[in-house]
C-alpha cells in the first residue's frame, strides 16, 4: 500500500521563517541522507507542507515504489519519476524530499533549476554511513540490492548533487535535529538570490 503522501503543516514555538521569494525547499542526496526525515522536522519549523516525493508518485500510481521496478523496469519508474517532479514543483511553501536517484536525470535537473524561488539542499555524507542508514531501517529500496553498483551510482551521481545544491550539509555526525539546525542558520546567513 503507498504511503500517505502530504502532511499539514504544524506550528511549533520555534517557528521560523526563510527569505520571502523563496517558496519551496528541494532535498536531495543518496538513500539514507535523511532527506524525509529532516525534510518532516524543517517543515514543521517553517510552518509549511512536507512532501516526500515517492510517496507522491506512489498515490499517484496506486503502487509501491518496489512494485513499480518490479512491473515494469526502472526507466519507466524514473519517466513516472520525472512527471510526479514537475507536479510537486508547483507547490509552494513546501518542503520537497527528493528519491535519490531523482538528480541524475538530466531533465530533472532542469526542471529544478528553472523553477523560481527553489532553493536546493543536499544532504551529503560517504557512501559506507550511507549504506550503514540504509541498512537500519526497513525501507524496501531496489536500487541497494546490488551494493557496489550503488556505490558507483553514488559516484556517479554527487557531482551532480553538488552542481545543483544552493546549499550543502555535511550530516555525517549531525543528528536529524542538529542538520535541520545546521539547514535553517544557514538559510537566514547565506544570501539567497532567487533563479
Ligand atoms: C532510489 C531512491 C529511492 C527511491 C527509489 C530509487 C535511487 O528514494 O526513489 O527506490 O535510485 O536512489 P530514497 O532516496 O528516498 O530512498
Amino acid at each position: 500500500m503507498p504511503s500517505s503522501q502530504t502532511e499539514t503543516p504544524s506550528s511549533t514555538p520555534t517557528q521560523q521563517s526563510v527569505p520571502s521569494q523563496m517558496r519551496r525547499i528541494v532535498l536531495t542526496g543518496f538513500m539514507g541522507a535523511g532527506k524525509s526525515t529532516i525534510g518532516r522536522l524543517l517543515a514543521a519549523r517553517l510552518g509549511w507542507k512536507f512532501l516526500d516525493l515517492d510517496a507522491h508518485l506512489e498515490n499517484r500510481t496506486g503502487a509501491t515504489i518496489s512494485e513499480l521496478f518490479a512491473r515494469h523496469g526502472e526507466t519507466h519508474f524514473r519517466r513516472l519519476e520525472s512527471t510526479a517532479l514537475a507536479s510537486a514543483l508547483a507547490r509552494s511553501s513546501t518542503v520537497l524530499a527528493l528519491g535519490g536517484g531523482t538528480p541524475e536525470e538530466f531533465t530533472n535537473r532542469l526542471l529544478i533549476e528553472q523553477t523560481p524561488a527553489t532553493f536546493a539542499v543536499f544532504l551529503d555524507a560517504p557512501f559506507p554511513t550511507l549504506f550503514d542508514r540504509c541498512m537500519l531501517q526497513e525501507i524496501a529500496r531496489p536500487v541497494l540490492s546490488d551494493p557496489a553498483a550503488a556505490e558507483q551510482r553514488f559516484t556517479l551521481r554527487r557531482p551532480h548533487y553538488l552542481r545543483l545544491a544552493n546549499l550543502t550539509i555535511d550530516t555525517s555526525d549531525l543528528t536529524p535535529e542538529e542538520t535541520v539546525e545546521t539547514l535553517l542558520n544557514a538559510l537566514n546567513h547565506t544570501p539567497y538570490s532567487p533563479r
